[in-house]
């Protein structure tokens, strides 16, 4: 179940080949960014120049159910889905390290996708597999220490979700000693804690000392994060990563996230649940950010007097404060010297964008997937014209579908899991009132059909 931090930059232009490592986007609105005055800078009928990887101008005129074929299959149309949406830079907690060979899967998928992926091996006891973090570290530093990466857009992370309460010390100061060793991309964790367990907080992994150093620390949800862990992200300048959609669908919520925005990128949990394109994230979180500073006005029988979260802090949020949580201020931005990761909005002919005046709102509020006409990552088109450029797409589609009947054909086959007494963390579970949605007596939850 990966939880992924996503980046796009966005436009809305033509494009043409200069010359073999040189394209021009001309003619549309750029949505840039100022890096002097750290805002976002429009520029009407401008244009872009990539020469190689990076922007080279901006011109003001112009787990065990899963073989290896299933986590390569899956990791790689997740990644053409991702991409399909404008979703450029992918940080991956990589659960699929079930075996050296799932490891090995989901990295290949990762580096033939085109997509930028800063893959994170995740240590974890796969005791059903036998598969446990002391088989994985072999495993890992052959990767590190390989050049399977070199020249590729996938960068190496750690990913790792006992930094406590109660942590195995030496095993987690093994793992800090590796992500130093190989100075690695990122490290990730999942953090929820409260009711849901799942702690890991700033606290926890500072206790280790690594939070205040030089490599980005990204915590995935931060649902119950404390005020002193939201301090702690400040002054060590790590990131968290809401999933706006995960935490609403599961019920993880984000009671405080809404306050440590300044030190928050966006994700997408678990994508094959739901949406996996950033602008969705976006724009499910603007809103329900604007609901909970409004809720607390109407609260005191007041009217809210204006709007407390704007479309372009929507876009930060999508965009640059990915590529921040990465320490990477060359991601996510539309600058002279970034990397030549551009999306293309086809604002000109979509019915959903027509009569567009401000892009940023009309990406943020209007736009679908469905509008991204062009993505570039590292300099190099990977969706052109609306189409993904992968050059066997249909044979690896037809293979993905047979992986994914097998798959599900299996958990089919499973009991659904009893949801009471005392959950794994040690709270009770509760149920919830059921919706009810036709007048009457209620119609019930209704079939699922699979
Ligand atoms: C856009 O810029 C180009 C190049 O300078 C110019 O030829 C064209 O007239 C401009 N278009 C508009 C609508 O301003
Ligand atoms: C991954 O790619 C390498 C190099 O192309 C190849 O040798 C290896 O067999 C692949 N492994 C898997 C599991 O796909
Ligand atoms: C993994 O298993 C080892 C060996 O049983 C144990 O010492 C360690 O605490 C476990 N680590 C985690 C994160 O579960
Ligand atoms: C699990 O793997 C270890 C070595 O990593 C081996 O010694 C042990 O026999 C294996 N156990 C099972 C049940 O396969
Ligand atoms: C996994 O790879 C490591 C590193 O090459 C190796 O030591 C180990 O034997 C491999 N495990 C299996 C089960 O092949
Ligand atoms: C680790 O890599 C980053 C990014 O490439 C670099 O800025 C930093 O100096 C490196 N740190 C060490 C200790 O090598
Ligand atoms: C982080 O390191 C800096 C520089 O060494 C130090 O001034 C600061 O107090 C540290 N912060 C924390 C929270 O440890």
């Amino acid at each position: 179940m990966p939880s992924i931090l996503y980046l796009l930059t966005v436009l809305g232009l033509s494009n043409r080949l200069v010359n073999a490592s040189s394209t021009l986007f001309w003619g549309g609105t750029v949505v840039a960014f100022d890096e002097d005055s750290k805002s976002l800078s429009v520029i009407r009928n401008g244009s872009v120049l990539v020469t190689n990887d990076r922007i080279a101008a901006g011109e003001f005129a112009a787990a065990s159910s899963f073989r290896p074929e299933d986590v390569y299959l899956g990791q790689l149309v997740g990644l053409y889905e991702a991409l399909n949406g404008g979703v450029t830079t992918t940080l991956d907690h990589a659960h699929h390290t079930w075996s050296n060979a799932t490891a090995y899967a989901g990295l290949n998928a990762s580096i033939e996708s085109g997509a930028r992926v800063i893959w994170s091996y995740a240590f974890h006891n796969i005791s059903s597999l036998n598969y446990t973090i002391s088989d994985q570290i072999p495993n890992f530093r052959e990767i590190a220490a390989s050049n399977v990466l070199d020249g590729t857009a996938t960068e190496l992370g750690i990913a790792f979700d006992a930094w406590g309460p109660n942590p195995n010390i030496p095993e987690t100061e093994e793992i800090v000693h590796l992500a130093r060793e190989y100075n690695v991309s990122v490290i990730t964790t999942h953090c929820l804690a409260g009711p849901w367990g799942v702690n890991n907080l700033p606290e926890d992994v500072h206790a280790f000392g690594i939070l205040n150093d030089s490599i980005p620390v990204v915590f995935s949800h931060g649902s119950f994060i404390t005020a002193w862990g939201a301090q702690l992200l400040r002054s060590t300048n790590q990131y968290l990563s809401i999933t706006p959609e995960s935490e609403m669908h599961y019920g993880h919520t984000h009671p405080h996230s809404y306050v440590t925005q300044d030190q928050t990128a966006l994700g997408v949990d678990t994508h094959f649940t739901f949406s996996s394109d950033i602008l969705t994230q976006a724009r499910l979180w603007l809103q329900a950010a604007r609901y909970h500073f409004f809720s607390a006005v109407l609260d005191q029988w007041r009217v809210p007097s204006r709007n407390p979260m704007s479309v372009v802090q929507a876009f930060q949020l999508a965009t640059r404060a990915g590529g921040l949580a990465l320490r990477r201020p060359d991601l996510g931005v539309i600058r002279v010297g970034a990397k030549a990761d551009v999306v293309v909005w086809n604002a000109r002919e979509s019915p959903s964008m027509l009569g567009w005046v401000d892009p940023v709102a009309a990406v943020m509020l209007h736009a679908s997937v469905g509008d991204v006409l062009h993505v570039m990552v590292d300099g190099k088109f990977v969706k052109r014209d609306g189409k993904i450029l992968a050059s066997d797409y249909q044979a690896v589609r037809d293979r993905f579908l047979a992986s994914a009947r097998r798959i599900q054909s299996i958990w089919r086959d499973k009991p659904y899991p009893v949801v009471s007494g005392q959950s794994s963390s040690g709270y009770e579970y509760e149920e919830p009132l059921e919706v009810g949605t036709m007048r009457g007596q209620g119609t019930g939850y209704g079939e699922l059909f699979v």
